[in-house]
């Protein structure tokens, strides 16, 4: 187990941190999201929304917070979901944050645009992560990325369906990443000066800064800013089911599908041979105005019907919206900015301390409305009114 100081382990006080040791402009690219962030504030809202049911005289001495997600033992049904560029977050952030996951017994989902590489993450972490892939122009590539995951004992593909082009953040465009020009590059170089303890920890001591996954099949790619560009001009707006189909007989693992808000397209999704389909959008990162994903699970878990996993994210801020998300019908959920806070915060002591006060969380939660099994929470636990 990491040692270290006493975190703050609410997820409010890490974002507090976070906000304090990161630049502006890669704070502002985790906690952002698309257009007037109206669909990033809906999010939790949908979670704190749902009254939970208190009930009493239940013996609940044996709760017991264990599952499985997509055939992996779990002490809770939660995942580290994928988050792109986490290695600027703390030193090799993705490893950091997959030792945690590791320890805690929860899955770690490596991004496409991870800096870590998986094969980095798997031997440093000792444990194999699930693999989040985007469809990119390049189908060799994509290919290529999948023989080499496969090859180092990946079995979950995590495929993000809804981005087929980068949602207007506007953050970003203020001062974000990939901006050219003098201006912007200036405003970045003041902003990464006034977090001396970043470039220590990150900017010198974190190298290479590239995406891991993807840097051997990138060689035009000289820095980060390069990579971003390469990335974002790769995002395929083409992509159908037809494509799906196809990555289907190729990927021979467990497959699932994230970034669904619309029953009809699960039922696609379905018949595409998921194994697990994502309710999400995309952290309120892609289309404004959609619908909170607390508000779109209900009917996706009608659709569906039990043949395969549906898992949520989106919002959840706590255990105790963990313990929401399974009431709807969720098999579990996946957090991203959550632990990603906690890492610019405190790196893998803090992500660890994190998904134990998750635990703690749900632990009483499930206590307090009288159930003792994952198996059994269900919408009779949320308050019908
Ligand atoms: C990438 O998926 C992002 O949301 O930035």
């Amino acid at each position: 187990m990491p040692r270290g100081p006493a975190y703050p382990s609410d997820s409010a006080d890490y974002r507090a941190r976070a906000e304090r040791r990161l630049p502006r402009f890669l704070f502002d690219y985790l906690d952002g999201g698309a257009g007037e962030e109206q669909t990033l504030a809906a999010n939790p809202a949908g979670w704190a929304a749902l009254r939970l049911r208190q009930r009493v005289l239940v013996d609940v001495a044996g709760v017991d917070t264990g599952t499985t997600l997509l055939g992996q033992a779990c002490t809770q049904p939660l995942v580290l979901a994928p988050v792109g560029l986490a290695g600027l977050m703390a030193r090799r952030g993705e490893v950091q944050a997959a030792r945690a996951a590791q320890a805690r017994g929860l899955p770690f989902c490596l991004s496409t645009v991870g800096l870590c590489g998986f094969a980095e993450v798997a031997s440093h972490s000792g444990a194999l992560p699930w693999f989040q892939l985007y469809m990119l122009r390049d189908r060799g590539l994509v290919d290529a990325l999948l023989d080499g995951i496969w090859a180092a004992g990946c079995r979950t593909l995590v495929f993000t369906l809804d981005l087929p082009l980068p949602g207007p953040r506007r953050r970003d465009r203020r001062h974000g990443l990939g901006q050219p020009g003098l201006r912007p590059r200036l405003l970045k170089l003041a902003q990464t000066l006034a977090r001396p303890g970043w470039v220590w920890d990150v900017a010198l001591r974190g190298r290479p800064l590239a995406f891991g996954s993807l840097g051997a099949h990138v060689p035009a790619a000289r820095n980060l800013e390069a990579f971003r560009h390469w990335v974002d001009a790769q995002f395929d707006p083409t992509v159908t089911w037809r494509d799906l189909d196809r990555l289907r007989q190729r990927w021979h693992g467990r497959l699932v599908l994230k970034g669904l808000l619309d029953a009809d397209d699960a039922r696609l999704a379905l018949a595409a041979g998921a194994e697990g389909l994502v309710v999400s959008n995309h952290g309120g990162r892609q289309l404004d105005g959609a619908a909170s994903t607390a508000h779109c699970l209900p009917a996706i878990v009608d659709a569906v019907d039990g043949r395969c996993e549906v898992l949520v994210d989106g919002g959840l801020r706590s255990g105790i919206d963990l313990f929401r998300a399974l009431a709807l019908g969720a098999r579990g959920a996946l957090i991203g900015r959550p632990w990603a806070y906690a890492l610019a915060a405190g790196g893998e002591a803090a992500v660890h301390a994190l998904l134990g006060q998750w635990q703690e969380e749900l632990c009483s939660t499930m206590a307090l409305t009288g159930v003792t099994r994952i198996a059994d929470i269900g919408r009779q636990h949320l308050d019908p009114d």
